[in-house]
């Protein structure tokens, strides 16, 4: 009989895609340390960290080319990986691409879609139509890998890659072999791509802006564990430690000491709240959030709420990066040197007073 309660609960999907306390050491140094993760169907996750951080030995042990010393792995639910159990590749319905994916050289772009899809012949070249099509490939069927440029290669490995339609996509830095111009529009088109498919997407990057770009959850990995783990607006907006704040750009540090929730420095007094009296803070503002105004025969600004006191410096290099310029300043109060980057527009000279503020509601805190 149905519990009298709980009967009309609807059932919960389980994950497609479920990692728990994932862990693997080589020569007895914990490379991939007690890795947690999920990933609904048509999700894209990136797993985001420095070379060396576990990123790819976290993908192989998924893929099932690599056996974990613990943890599980579990898809739609069931267990593919688990202390005495380990299904083969073939056997979890996964679709893998890497930087260097080889394409077939002796088969036609249709054969290389192909190549993994079994039935009868029609339902094939229907699948095989459908995902040329998808990724602007149409009429490319009949030639060879050798006939077509980087980009083109990369489209048909993605519809290879997709064409058994498989549960989960594993893609160690797929993008990277291209270069620079043509890596935004495939990111882009690969993305959508994905998301017609509706498989559960780890994406494996080490470079901030492609995960920004396509994930919707960021897992950022450092030293073999994943520091944080949520959306690209939280991950770049709440950063959980210096550390992360800094993998996504520069970042600047005012450094002062907390009494009483308060930490007085020069550009005003900042709220500290949850550090101890006396502890040493460290206050961390990117490039983009400092404000800077000019000298007005040493009046500077008028102090705002949101802005803060203003605190005067001078120029010591410009540097001009198209979209933006870079500047340093050396401060007029003993300390840090501080970078603020501005409209590409505005460059001035080594030697220009100007005053920077900072915004509160784009600083972190954290303990020094
Ligand atoms: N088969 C292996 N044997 C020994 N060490 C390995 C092996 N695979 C990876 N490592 C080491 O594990 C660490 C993490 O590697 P990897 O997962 O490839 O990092 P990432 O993909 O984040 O750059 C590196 O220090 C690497 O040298
Ligand atoms: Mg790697």
């Amino acid at each position: 009989m149905p519990h009298p309660v709980f009967s009309s609960v609807p059932a919960v999907a389980p994950p497609r895609l479920e990692v728990q306390s994932l862990s693997r050491t080589f020569g007895g140094r914990p490379v991939v340390d007690g890795v947690s993760l999920t990933i609904a169907a048509g999700q894209v996750t990136c797993l985001l960290g420095p070379s060396g951080c576990g990123k790819s030995t976290t993908l192989r042990m998924i893929a099932g080319v690599d056996t974990p010393d613990a943890g599980h792995i579990r898809i739609d639910g069931a267990e593919v990986c688990g202390p005495g159990l380990s299904l083969p590749p073939e056997a979890r319905g996964v679709g893998l691409m890497f930087q260097d994916f080889a394409l077939f050289p002796h088969l036609t772009v249709a054969q290389n879609v192909a190549f993994g899809l079994r039935g009868d012949r029609e339902a094939k070249s229907r699948r095989v139509g459908e995902l040329l099509d998808r990724v602007n490939l149409s009429g490319y069927g009949a030639k060879h890998p050798h006939e077509l440029s980087g980009g083109e290669q990369q489209r048909v490995a993605l519809a290879r890659a997709l064409a058994p339609r498989p549960r989960i996509m594993l893609m160690d830095e797929p993008f990277s072999g291209l270069d620079n111009r043509l890596r935004d529009g495939i990111r882009d088109t690969t993305l959508e791509v994905l998301k017609e498919e509706g498989a559960a997407v780890l994406l494996v990057t080490h470079e901030p802006d492609e995960a920004l770009r396509m994930a919707d959850e960021i897992a950022l990995m450092r030293g073999g564990r994943i520091v944080q783990c949520g959306s690209p607006y939280n991950i770049y907006n709440s950063p959980a430690d210096k550390a992360a704040a800094a993998f996504f750009s520069d970042v600047n540090v005012i450094r002062g000491v907390s009494r009483g929730a308060l930490t007085l420095t020069p550009f005003g007094e900042f709220l500290t709240p949850g550090h101890a009296d006396g502890a040493p803070v460290e206050i961390i503002i990117r490039p983009q959030h400092l404000k800077i105004d000019f000298d007005r025969g040493g009046r500077g600004p008028n102090p705002t709420p949101m802005d803060g006191t203003p605190a005067r410096g001078t120029v010591v290099r410009s540097r001009f990066l198209g979209r933006e310029s870079l500047v340093e300043f050396s401060m007029d109060y003993a300390g840090e040197k501080l970078t603020a980057a501005v409209p590409g527009v505005f460059l001035p000279k080594p030697g220009t007073v100007l005053w920077l503020m900072i915004r509160r509601d784009r600083c972190f805190v954290f303990p020094a």
